[in-house]
């Protein structure tokens, strides 16, 4: 239900690369030898990238819903000069699907892409980040230009690598048996990350400093390792954007994810006697009958998600936090866009929603009526008390401020709070790890979904547009001085953030950390990640996020 439907950016963005192709040279790495290509930032700077080296056995036949089996050995050169398969997920709308790198979907997808500026003289090694792509873990793709990191490697002078994990079915079914025993996706990360703890310093990066970032269901993902005991000792530093393992697609019991197991069976007349009968008769099926039933059970909220009861999550996310049962040892940042349920109420609703509606048949009691919608949706008791909370103190004139409130009522829900709720529980249940928090409220010039504008603030997703170095890239041309300023900024941040410990300031001002562990009441400060005024922002979430949803969730304050 809550899936946006396309990444107009792609039409201006998509541009064509030099088809001469320049090698960069052989790397060997504890599997073979890779030959990657050089590619050129517009000013001119060289990188090298290595695209699409495999880090696991194909996921296909028997390997089919099971945890990635490590890539064996080859010989000779791997050519790691091109796309290759993203993991198979439902079509996304034109144009998308134009893109062959967007288009070529397998179940055989398990490939990483290093991108690395080119080598030191003096051979120091280079911190490195790791980025898990969001997708509401139905979606996503390293081949596609919205996850193109050139600008983050290129001018934060840090290695990036990028990770395919496995969707859908494919990455998060559960059977309860041991060949398909659920979050094979995050396990696929997993892989990657201990893929580059092995290899990364033959590309020049210090496997001992690595930070994983991730937005969406990717911020949702890093989230997971950063309570898993497995991720231990593969990190060091983590960033989760707009989504934690807390959030209402992040994590759900082993019994909710068996009865979309049901489901998906059920609808591929496989008996469903036993999650081995299931699963024997799944691996009989197509790709292709599999992906069909997935695109019904995204309508019927059936969709699969991580799982906590397992290896990789025993416990949920909160109670893993408040427990200190999580990675101890690692520093973490997090953040939030200014508006993050926009997108998605818009997208439900466009009748009122759509910005370009100046006065949309909305009042008070109809903007109740939506959150508490919404909430049935949810299927949480809550709806009454978040409707009230979201509008009060509003008239029936506000017409913009009573839409925005419904895009809060969904993005703080959702997103937003899970987001700062983690980071706040992991930094009162840690001692000396550096913590920080930011808030994106400078919307760029071209969002990443061409109906965000005007009361919508920053969407769900511009935070990416902007690390990645777009407005550097079309600096100018389609984007102004701000929108370039904040991206340049980001990346030196984040780039500081990976190297360091602690972000760069933004402009003349510093950062501080997220939470005062001292004080009786710590509340979440941070970054406002706005290029004419980046300034520390203290008490923006006491009330929501840390009063009405601590309360909501039973967080223990
Ligand atoms: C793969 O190659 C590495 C050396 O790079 C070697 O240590 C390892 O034993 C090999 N693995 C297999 C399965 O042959
Ligand atoms: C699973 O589905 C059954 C039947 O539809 C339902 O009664 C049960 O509450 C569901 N369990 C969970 C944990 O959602
Ligand atoms: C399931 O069985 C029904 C009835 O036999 C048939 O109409 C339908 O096409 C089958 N579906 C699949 C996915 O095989
Ligand atoms: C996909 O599902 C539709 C109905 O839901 C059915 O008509 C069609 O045959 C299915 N296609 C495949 C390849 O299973
Ligand atoms: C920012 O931090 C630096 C180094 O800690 C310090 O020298 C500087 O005075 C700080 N700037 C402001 C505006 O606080
Ligand atoms: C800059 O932001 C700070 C903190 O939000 C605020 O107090 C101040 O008024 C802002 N300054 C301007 C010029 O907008």
């Amino acid at each position: 239900m809550f899936f946006i439907k396309s990444i107009y950016l792609l039409v201006v963005l998509f541009i064509y690369e030099t088809h001469c192709i320049n090698y960069a040279p052989v790397v060997t790495t504890r599997n073979g030898q890779v030959r990657g290509i050089i590619k050129t930032l517009d000013d001119g700077t060289e990188l090298y990238v290595y695209d699409g080296i495999p880090y696991a056995e194909p996921p296909i036949g028997n390997l089919r819903f099971r945890k990635p089996v490590p890539i064996g050995n080859w010989s000779g050169v791997y050519d790691a000069v091109k796309y290759r398969q993203s993991c198979i997920q439902p079509d996304k709308l034109e144009p998308d699907n134009n893109i062959p790198e967007e288009s070529i979907k397998s179940e055989d997808c398990l490939f990483l892409t290093v991108w690395s500026p080119l080598p030191k003289t003096c051979g120091t090694k280079r911190p490195v980040l790791y980025w898990i792509y969001g997708g509401g873990f139905e979606t996503g793709t390293i081949f596609s230009i919205v996850n193109d990191v050139r600008y983050v490697a290129a001018m934060g002078d840090v290695i990036v690598v990028t990770v395919n994990y496995r969707l859908g079915p494919w990455g998060f079914l559960y059977a309860g048996t041991d060949d398909a025993a659920g979050n094979m996706g995050l396990y696929d990360q997993l892989e990657g990350m201990r893929w580059v703890k092995k290899n990364i310093e033959f590309f020049g990066g210090d496997p001992n400093l690595v930070t994983i970032f991730g937005e969406s269901a990717g911020g949702m993902s890093v989230g997971a390792h950063v309570v898993s005991p497995l991720g231990a000792g593969l990190f060091r530093r983590a960033i989760l954007q707009s989504g934690a393992p807390n959030s209402y697609l992040g994590s759900e019991s082993r019994e909710k994810s068996y009865n979309k197991t049901l489901y998906l069976a059920r609808n591929l007349n496989c008996s469903t006697e036993s999650g081995r009968a299931i699963v024997d008769c799944l691996r009989l099926k197509t790709a292709d009958q599999i992906l069909n039933i997935s695109k019904t059970a995204r309508k019927d909220s059936k969709s699969f998600e991580p799982i906590f009861g397992e290896d990789l999550m025993p416990v949920q996310a909160l109670d893993a936090l408040q427990k200190g049962q999580f990675n101890q040892d690692i520093d973490l940042m997090y953040g939030t866009v200014s508006q993050e349920g926009a997108l998605f109420v818009e997208s439900l609703f466009p009748n009122v929603f759509d910005p370009s509606i100046p006065k949309p048949k909305i009042n008070v009691v109809a903007a109740k009526q939506y959150i508490q919608f919404l909430y049935m949706v949810f299927k949480e008791p809550y709806g009454g008390e978040v409707a009230d909370f979201y509008t009060r103190g509003l008239a029936d004139t506000d017409y913009d401020r009573l839409r925005q409130a419904v895009g809060y009522g969904f993005g703080d829900y959702n997103m937003a709070c899970p987001t700062v709720v983690f980071g706040r529980e992991f930094a009162l249940h840690s001692q000396g790890n550096r913590v920080y928090a930011f808030r994106v409220t400078h919307p760029p010039t071209i969002p990443v979904f061409p109906n965000c504008k005007g009361w919508m603030g920053v969407c769900h997703g511009d935070d990416v547009l902007l690390l990645f170095g777009f407005p550097i890239r079309l600096r100018g041309i389609t984007f102004t001085e701000s929108d370039y300023q904040i991206s340049r900024d980001m990346i030196q941040a984040w780039a500081e953030f990976a190297r360091t410990g602690s972000p760069s300031k933004m402009g003349s001002a510093n950062w501080s950390e997220a939470i005062d562990r001292q004080s009786d009441s710590p509340y979440t400060k941070y970054m406002d990640l706005n290029p004419n005024n980046y300034s520390m922002v203290s008490d923006y979430y006491k009330e929501s996020c840390e009063g009405l949803w601590l309360k909501l969730w039973n967080v223990k304050k």
